[in-house]
């Protein structure tokens, strides 16, 4: 809530997103032969214990977080995971620095519309640059299809990344929130 006030347009909301949601960002998907997967905004980790524990053995998690405050309250939490204090925009940068040039899956709370356009094109140009072919692109969000605003999103982050192969309700989070997932094109 005290980030939330400081600066409500990157927050996005005052309220951590449920573990349902992150189960609506696995649903289907086969993450056994997975080998390195990237959370972005992942604030203190409200999706992070269920998104890792899905992983199969060996494989990388790191998730990435912009607030040093967040970033703090994340390691305190959990202190087996991997965070860095950075800007989802750099995220190419730091999953090479990381030594994690590709990636199987991208997990993203990032209250997208609400950052500046150029961190957006970064930020998915990144994504897609580290994605392997058919590698998942998962975003979170309050904007159903039915709004403009939330075409405009989807049409976006599918223009970067590939089609978009499904767009949920997790209606039991607070407020309702949408998950939907692209899968990365081939080339
Ligand atoms: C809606 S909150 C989601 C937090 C948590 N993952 C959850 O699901 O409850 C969005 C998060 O994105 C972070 N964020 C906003 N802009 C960012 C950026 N450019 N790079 C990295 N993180 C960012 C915010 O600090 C915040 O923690």
């Amino acid at each position: 809530m005290r980030e939330f006030l400081r600066s409500p347009r990157e927050l996005g909301t005052a309220f951590p997103c449920s573990p349902a949601v992150a189960r609506a960002m696995l649903r289907g998907l086969d993450t056994s032969g997975w080998r390195a997967v990237v959370e972005l905004g992942a604030g203190t980790g409200a999706l992070s214990g269920v998104l890792s524990g899905a992983l199969p053995k060996g494989c990388r998690f790191l998730a990435v977080e912009r607030s040093p405050a967040l970033a703090a309250e994340f390691r305190a939490h959990w202190p087996d995971l991997d965070v860095v204090e950075g800007d989802a925009a750099d995220v190419g940068a730091i999953c090479r620095m990381r030594g994690m040039p590709r990636l199987d899956a991208v997990f993203s709370a990032l209250p997208l519309r609400s950052l500046p356009e150029a961190v957006q094109e970064r930020m998915l140009a990144g994504a897609a640059g580290l994605l392997a072919p058919g590698g998942v692109f998962a975003q979170v969000t309050y904007w159903p299809r039915a709004l403009v605003a939330g075409r405009e999103m989807r049409r976006r982050v599918s223009e970067h990344i590939g089609p978009i192969e499904s767009d949920r309700l997790v209606a039991g989070n607070t407020p309702p929130a949408w998950v939907f997932r692209c899968l990365k094109a081939e080339g």
